[in-house]
């Protein structure tokens, strides 16, 4: 089977049966932190993963670019194994935002096409609008040759969170991977760019890790993680109807004032 490149490639993902370990230094296995996960994501589905501290969400979606590889199972990218995927295929196919951006010594062009050099600078202002970096960028004097310090540090911590997400649209990718990176900013921002990246890339996969529910309540779908399994999956209203642990996460945000699912449907 040819592997897919991100010209040709759908978009459709596929854990067949997913087990995961850490691997220790002495080449021991931990025991496993990800157990039978079966789940398909459709090509241009928004599908939300909640979960504890420690439930397995990051290492979930770290398997997807090849951060780790599987110790069971299989994940497939339109029927191909990732494993088949020659690097470079899948680096453009897939692309991720993690909850630290990683920013780097350099002005901003550099930083946000660090995937993609060859790309036009339309496509980079084009990710900035969806990322809801445009606005800050362009109110800084040098605008895009602005000096970016290590680790991004002239930077808010939610300015690097949608200089993350800018760099991981500009190059363009059919499946995207938000790690909690849209944690430092407001429901209403964190609504908007939801809303903006189907419509920067049509048809885009959008996986999205959050801790709070209302990062997640308007999406296609949401996997609930608990130890490193699946234990509930469906929409916010099919999960507030079946899953006792989703409907304590849901109160216990309300209680708090946390749940901005309110303030997301006003914003829109
Ligand atoms: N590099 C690592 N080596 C060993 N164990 C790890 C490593 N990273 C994470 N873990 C463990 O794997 C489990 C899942 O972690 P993680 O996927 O980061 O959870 P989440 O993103 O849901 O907070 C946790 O028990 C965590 O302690
Ligand atoms: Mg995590």
């Amino acid at each position: 089977m040819v592997p897919p490149d991100v010209e040709t490639v759908g978009g459709r993902v596929v854990f067949d049966n997913v087990s995961f370990a850490f691997r220790r230094p002495d080449g021991e296995l931990d025991p496993p932190v990800l157990k039978n996960i079966n789940l398909t994501i459709e090509p241009g589905e928004q599908v939300g993963f909640l979960g504890a501290t420690g439930a397995g969400k990051s290492a979930l979606v770290n398997l997807i670019p090849r951060f780790y590889d599987v110790t069971e199972g299989r994940i497939t990218i339109d029927d191909v194994d990732v494993r088949d995927v020659p690097q470079d295929n899948l680096r453009e196919i897939v692309g991720i935002a993690l909850q630290e951006a990683v920013l780097f010594q350099g002005d901003l062009r550099f930083n946000l096409k660090f995937g993609a050099p060859q790309v036009e600078d339309d496509v980079m202002f084009e990710a900035a609008k969806a990322a809801d970096s445009y606005g800050f960028v362009t109110n800084i004097p040098q605008q895009w040759e602005a000096p970016v310090a290590q680790r991004g540090a002239n930077f808010s911590g939610g300015q690097r969170q949608r200089l993350s997400i800018t760099r991981a649209l500009t190059t363009q990718p059919k499946v995207i991977i938000l790690d909690d990176s849209t944690s430092a900013l407001d429901a209403s921002t964190e609504g908007r760019v939801q809303e903006a990246i189907p419509d920067f890339t049509n048809n885009i996969t959008t996986l999205y890790v959050a801790q709070r529910i209302s990062a997640v309540i308007d999406l296609d779908k949401i996997v609930l993680l608990e130890n490193g399994e699946i234990v509930a999956m469906g929409n916010h209203e099919e999960l507030l109807e079946s899953s006792p642990l989703y409907q304590e996460i849901y109160e216990s945000q309300l209680g708090s004032g946390i749940t901005a699912g309110l303030d997301v449907e006003v914003a829109k």
